[in-house]
């Protein structure tokens, strides 16, 4: 890691310090390995808060932070035997230099040293419910530390959820993350390219191209550039698969004259990036296909002029729901006759069966990000209404204010299942644009346009 980072993660760790109020202490977990089979693991992911103040990726390690902004880390001990198996582990020693916390300890002395760590202490922070058996061990310290109060020691009487402050922190990217996260997208924006020209490439051959092909484009041109994973499991999903909206790359073939819509994006550095595009399978897209699909993008039109610092996280929502419900209506998916005009669908949601997902959703270090989605008020403050579809009292608290540096997806989609009521031509097509946006002060930064949104600019890339 180099100084001016090590420096970067001080300062977060010092801003949380700073939150934790006199006598509080955090105590920050990274993940655990998990077992896929038998002597095989799953990738290992270190947690997300962990290393956003540490930027520290082995297993096994730990993060105390005080008040007074004093840090230890436990981490992995030198261990030559283990680490011929298992690789590099930096050890206690190196660590105090390496990620410049003021301790680093063995995590073989953690239950022994962590009871100290919160004697006379007033509050134990941890992530809640995010870390299985975490209550539990820390149950374990305090017990410890109770044990010890006949001789004069207090015992911490209030526990917390570290994960509100950091939540917090982690909404606003930093100059930092969103370099990082421009790398991502980019990245993300070259393999969807790929994808596209393949697959059109691939049919103009006569080949029989299944989604699974496209799939290993995407992971290609992801590791090629240095990306350590996919961001989320990739979604290639052709023809009315694309209609099933956690569909996984599998082995349907991707037929011409048929859609098919992407949804994947890297990981890069621990930031994630997550575009769609949806794209005719050889190159052309039918007259149906291209009504719909520019519906759907001009619906991400609108709600992309809605972004920006001083909007509600909703706004882009409101705005694509907007279009879409007007250009339901003249396309002829819904009725006039039986649902009135454009206000008239949305206030009695008619287009939910077409459109049953929100349309951003906060974008980081994890695909869909920590943060709140509302903005903290009194009880009295928040609104009641009455869900059209259930009948159920929601209660509505203030949409959150988007500031600058927030990062947050715009992903609008139509999804159009075989019915009675809706015009052959379109069905079994789903189209979901999706791209990544920076919040600016006066708009807002799309960071995934490396591969085009355009009809005819996809339709020229995969002429290509
Ligand atoms: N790829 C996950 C999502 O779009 O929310
Ligand atoms: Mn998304
Ligand atoms: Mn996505």
């Amino acid at each position: 890691m180099t100084q001016a980072s090590v420096s970067l993660y001080a300062a977060r760790r010092a801003h949380l310090a700073a939150q934790l109020g006199e006598g509080g202490v955090a105590i920050i977990p990274t993940a655990p390995e998990h077992a896929r089979n038998r002597d095989s693991d799953f990738p290992y992911r270190h947690d997300s808060y962990f290393y956003y103040l540490t930027g520290f990726t082995e297993p096994n390690a730990w993060l105390v932070i005080d008040a007074t902004g004093r840090s230890t880390v436990f981490c992995q001990p030198k261990d030559l035997e283990r680490e011929i198996w298992d690789g590099y582990r930096l050890g206690p020693d190196a660590a105090v230099d390496a990620l410049g916390v003021n301790t680093a300890q063995s995590v073989a002395d953690l239950d022994t040293l962590l009871p100290k760590l919160l004697e006379n202490q007033h509050t134990v922070w941890y992530p809640f419910a995010t870390h299985k058996g975490l209550e539990t061990r820390v149950d374990g310290w305090l017990n410890a530390v109770r044990a010890r109060v006949r001789f004069g020691v207090a015992c911490p009487a209030m526990q917390r959820d570290v994960c509100g402050p950091l939540d917090e922190m982690r909404l606003i990217k930093d100059a930092h993350e969103q370099a990082i996260m421009r790398r991502a997208s980019a990245i993300s924006a070259q393999a969807h390219i790929r994808a596209m020209q393949t697959s059109a490439r691939m049919l103009r051959a006569g080949q029989d191209v299944r989604e699974y092909h496209l799939d290993a484009e995407l992971l290609h041109e992801f590791r090629m550039h240095g990306s350590q994973f996919p961001a989320y499991t990739s979604i290639v999903a052709a023809g009315a698969n694309a209609c099933v909206l956690h569909y996984r790359a599998d082995a349907a073939p991707v037929r011409s004259g048929e859609l098919v819509l992407i949804d994947a994006g890297c990981e890069l550095d621990s930031y994630a990036s997550d575009i769609t595009r949806t794209f005719p399978a050889n190159g052309i897209f039918s007259g149906p296909q291209r009504d719909l699909y520019n519906l759907v993008l001009a619906s991400q039109d609108a709600a992309v002029a809605a972004t920006r610092a001083g909007a509600r996280f909703t706004d882009p929502h409101e705005a694509t729901v907007q279009v879409l419900a007007q250009g339901l209506l003249d396309l002829g998916l819904l009725s006039k006759a039986k649902h009135g005009n454009a206000q008239d669908v949305i206030e009695k949601r008619a287009y939910f069966p077409f459109y049953m997902h929100r349309t951003s959703h906060w974008l980081g270090m994890d695909v869909h990000d920590c943060g709140s989605y509302v903005e903290r008020v009194a009880a009295n403050e928040a609104s009641t209404r009455k869900d059209p579809l259930s009948g159920e009292t929601i209660v509505n608290r203030p949409s959150r204010i988007l500031r600058p540096g927030m990062v947050l997806t715009i992903e609008p989609g139509l999804y159009v299942r075989p019915a009675d009521d809706v015009p052959e031509a379109f069905w079994n097509i789903g189209i979901r644009i999706e791209d990544d946006a920076i919040v600016t002060e006066g708009g807002c930064e799309l960071i995934t346009r490396g591969v085009p949104v355009v009809a005819d600019e996809i339709e020229a890339l995969m002429r290509g």
